[in-house]
């Protein structure tokens, strides 16, 4: 009998970014959140799965106390579009009175983070601000004021440091872009 084997469908892609060139930055935006947040403990809410590899890098840049929490952020889109958005797993502990930095991989529609920050608002924080490593802003749908924006990026597809295409690449050390196979 001919066994079901699941393909897996390879992306060629060129590197952006280099791991010397995010932690850099991630050292810069640590030491920007440490002197902002003195004495306000702030909380880390990563947004699943994409925010993983940075959030984990960006705690160990932050010098002041500081706890970490996840949200999970699931979009039912094609590999390249966003689509509908489910959240699920919110932060377990109270988040009245408290500053939350919501920590995102790459904004690129400005969805995700607009439901998050809304859902986080009837939450009654101190404070919201967003953090994220890259930002698309020319694919923004939703006005966003994006307080800790890591590194700029183009309307290409980013792949590595956590961010999937199709579930994979998010092992890889580097930022890279998916190459664009009908583009002349
Ligand atoms: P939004 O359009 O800003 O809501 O972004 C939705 C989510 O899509 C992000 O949190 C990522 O998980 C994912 N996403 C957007 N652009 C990229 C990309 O270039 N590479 C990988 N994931 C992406
Ligand atoms: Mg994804």
């Amino acid at each position: 009998m001919k066994s079901e084997s699941t393909s897996l469908k390879l992306q060629p892609f060129e590197l952006l970014f280099t791991q010397n060139e995010i932690q850099e930055v991630i050292t810069d935006m640590g030491a920007r959140i440490s002197k902002d947040y003195e004495d306000k403990n702030p909380i880390l809410l990563g947004v699943l799965k994409g925010c993983f590899v940075f959030v984990a890098d960006l705690i160990r840049a932050i010098s002041i106390p500081t706890e970490v929490e996840f949200i999970s952020a699931h979009s039912y889109g094609s590999s390249f579009e966003p689509g509908t958005l489910t959240l699920s797993g919110g932060p377990e502990i109270n988040l009245k009175g408290r500053h939350i930095l919501m920590v995102e991989g790459v904004v690129d529609t400005g969805r995700t983070a607009v439901s998050i920050v809304e859902t986080l608002k009837s939450m009654e924080p101190a404070s919201v601000e967003i953090v994220t490593l890259l930002d698309k802003t020319g694919r923004r749908e939703l006005l966003l004021d994006i307080k800790y924006a890591g590194i700029p990026v183009k309307d290409d597809f980013v792949i590595g440091y956590g961010l999937d295409y199709n579930q994979l690449y998010r092992n890889l050390p580097f930022i890279g872009k998916v190459i664009d196979q009908t583009a002349e």
